[in-house]
């Protein structure tokens, strides 16, 4: 007997408190829902937009037990179109979304925008007109080794991230990210060590020492060298294109917030900003068009990559995958804990795309359901360390409705009442 189709609007954790929320949505034409919300609430934000590139992205997807335990069959799946019909209609998306942001940060906050050398001069000149002139901070450089090889020019080894504040009184702690420090760059200095057997290196310049201490922390610059981009077979990678190492927004965060502080990323993609929130103990508010975006920061949260294991409780607000899938699953009540199956997905999208069954399903889990919110309460997913997907899963009792939730390799995400046997 196939299960029963219902919509639910949220998903939350059942019994743990969250540690931020992921939503679906399109910016700048959702944004307002946004403010309704969280304005004036938000410490950090980090944008890592399109960056008009005339290109559409991908995301490689493993499919089945097969194709995370050996890489094959996967399916190279559409994360987003960075096609524009011209420049104008970018920037035009680009300034609404820069207003929106400005209005969601707290007086104390700042903004990082993350872009290449297509586009910086106009959102420099957008950025300046959003947040003021006098609001700028810095221009970043993140230089990176990896990138093409042009021949014709100098091959591009950077991206710039605008940093400005939305007022004079921002928050920012350059101590919270210290450096190692380089010392292929001080070895014109002279070495020598102070009079309580300290040792530093020193230069004089404009008739004064300056003095650096070997046992003092180093901080960087505005010339970011020292984070490499994420390598081919990099154990963070979730085939995302274009995700950011953790690294580089663990910097971000790290300086520009505090514990709990709110840290809104509206083009999140993979969710790095997300994991590097939850590491720090801030708190997130994750946004992306994308349903498959949205399914890779959740799958991200909940069981980390495979170069770091993750269990945090989060929320998402994302519209349900329809209702054209038939799932079988059934759940046996015991005194204190319920067993749920899952013993069936077919879905047409699926067989047509050659892949058969549960090999179409990436995540699933068990939980409860009251009115239109889905309470999460254990969840299987496929990885490389875990290609298998659980056949059963086991969660307490609890207020609502027994549900399922099926995300497909799409990203899709569906809700299904289990049959129960007693
Ligand atoms: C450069 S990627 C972000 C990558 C991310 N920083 C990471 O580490 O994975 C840009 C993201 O913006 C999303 N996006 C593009 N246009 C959008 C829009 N108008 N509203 C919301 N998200 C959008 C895309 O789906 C894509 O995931």
């Amino acid at each position: 007997m196939p299960c029963t189709y219902i919509h639910c609007a949220a998903e939350r954790h059942a019994c743990r408190e969250s540690r931020g929320t992921l939503i679906q949505a399109k910016m700048p034409e959702e944004g307002q829902k946004l403010l309704a919300r969280f304005k004036g609430q938000v410490q950090t934000i980090y944008l890592d937009p399109p960056f008009n590139t005339g290109k559409q992205f991908e995301m490689k997807m493993r499919v089945g037990a097969k194709g995370y335990r050996t890489g094959s069959p996967s399916l190279s799946l559409p994360a987003y179109d960075d096609r524009w019909e011209d420049r104008s209609h970018y920037l035009t998306m680009m300034r609404e979304t820069l207003i929106l942001s400005r209005e969601l940060l707290k007086k104390e906050g700042t903004i990082f925008l993350h872009i290449d050398s297509r586009m910086y001069a106009h959102l420099r000149l957008l950025m300046d007109e959003v947040f003021g002139e006098n609001n700028f901070l810095n221009e970043i450089i993140w230089s990176y080794q990896t990138g093409g090889r042009a021949r014709s020019y100098f091959p591009r080894k950077h991206d710039v991230i605008l940093f400005y504040a939305r007022s004079k009184s921002y928050y920012f702690n350059l101590k919270a990210v210290p450096v190692a420090r380089n010392e292929s760059r001080s070895n014109h200095m002279r070495r020598a060590v102070d009079e309580n057997g300290r040792s530093y290196r020193s230069i004089v310049s404009g008739g004064k020492e300056y003095r650096y201490y070997d046992d003092e922390p180093a901080y960087p610059g505005d010339v970011w060298d020292d984070i490499s981009h994420l390598q081919q077979k990099d154990p963070q990678r979730t085939g995302y294109e274009t995700q950011k190492p953790l690294k580089l927004l663990e910097r971000i965060v790290s300086c520009s917030s505090q514990e709990d502080d709110l840290i809104c990323d509206l083009f999140a993609g993979s969710g790095t900003s997300a994991v590097a929130a939850a590491n720090l103990g801030r708190r997130f508010l994750c946004v992306d068009q994308s349903s498959l975006a949205i399914a890779t920061a959740g799958k991200r949260l909940s069981q980390g990559t495979a170069g770091q294991a993750l269990d945090y409780a989060f929320e998402v607000e994302a519209p349900c995958g329809e209702d054209d899938c038939r799932v079988e699953a059934e759940v046996f009540p015991a005194i204190t804990s319920y067993t749920v199956r899952l013993i069936s997905f077919e879905s047409g999208k699926a067989q047509a795309a050659g892949i058969s069954g549960m090999d179409a399903v990436d995540q699933w889990s068990c939980g409860f359901v009251q009115g239109d919110v889905y309470r999460r309460c254990a969840l299987s997913a496929r990885s490389a360390a875990t290609p298998e997907l659980a056949a059963t899963l086991e969660m307490p009792v609890c207020a609502g409705e027994p549900c399922v939730m099926i995300v497909d390799i799409w990203g899709n995400r569906r809700f299904y009442l289990p049959m129960r046997r007693y």
